[in-house]
């Protein structure tokens, strides 16, 4: 790995914000293999030396995953001329990440991003049925008849067939209704047209889950965190 500044080596372990890092550092609690390091600049190959904070090792990440609670109004891009992008959301030092697939400009909730391109296509993969779990209002009363419809398989507008989703009716009434919907794919819009496709456009739609990793309800809306190291670890059951 590159050498870098010892406040980005500690903040990128999502303990430490870059200032909290850099008043450890200019503390002396900062020791690299054993020697009190106090200019935050200071460039260390993180895999080859030995950093601590309080005594305690650091263990450096070689890749960098966070969760962002994606608001509306947001492109899942990494840029755009038109409209900001998910990445306007993350801290300069953050912006060489790329967003885990696509949630539509209006959809809110949980997006992964990442440098970790190997784990990202793996997750997105068709082969992997990675399951992505919404919840989302509606027009319209919801009724078994859709749910037995997503069960077997959704034909979407143009033809093409979804395969069996979940859908769990959480309330009805003749307005609007809400569900939490499962899929195991990533079409176009898929959520929306397979809602669209049974009489039911979608007023509102929210990611909550990704495979085994929910989001983080403490997060606001705009908020973002890293992922720990078990969540990685736990990202990766193909
Ligand atoms: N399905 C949709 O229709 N939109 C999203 O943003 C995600 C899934």
């Amino acid at each position: 790995m590159e050498s870098q500044r010892l406040d980005k080596i500690l903040a990128s372990t999502g303990k430490y914000s870059r200032k909290e890092a850099r008043g450890l550092i200019r503390a002396g609690r900062v020791l690299a293999d054993g020697v009190p390091v106090r200019d935050a600049a200071a460039k260390l190959d993180a895999e080859a030396v030995h950093i601590s904070v309080d005594g305690a090792d650091i263990a450096c990440r070689r890749v960098t995953w966070v969760m962002l609670n994606k608001p509306a109004g947001y492109l899942s891009a990494t840029e755009d001329r038109r409209a900001p992008t998910v990445l306007d959301l993350l801290p300069p030092e953050l912006r060489h990440l790329f967003p885990v697939g696509r949630l539509d400009k209006d959809t809110v909730g949980l997006l992964l991003l990442t440098d970790d391109g190997a784990t990202a296509h793996a997750l997105l993969s068709p082969r992997h049925h990675v399951e992505k779990v919404y919840m989302a209002r509606v027009s319209g009363r919801l009724t078994d008849a859709d749910a037995a419809a997503f069960r077997e398989g959704v034909t979407l507008s143009d033809g093409l067939r979804c395969l069996p989703a979940g859908l769990e009716i959480l309330s009805a009434d003749d307005a609007e209704s809400l569900c939490r919907v499962t899929v195991q794919e990533g079409k176009f819009h898929q959520v929306r047209r397979m809602l669209a496709g049974r009489g039911k456009p979608v007023l509102f739609l929210e990611r909550v889950k990704m495979g085994n990793l929910p989001l983080d309800e403490t997060l606001g809306r705009g908020s973002f965190r890293f992922l720990t190291a078990e969540e990685i670890e736990n990202l990766r059951v193909f």
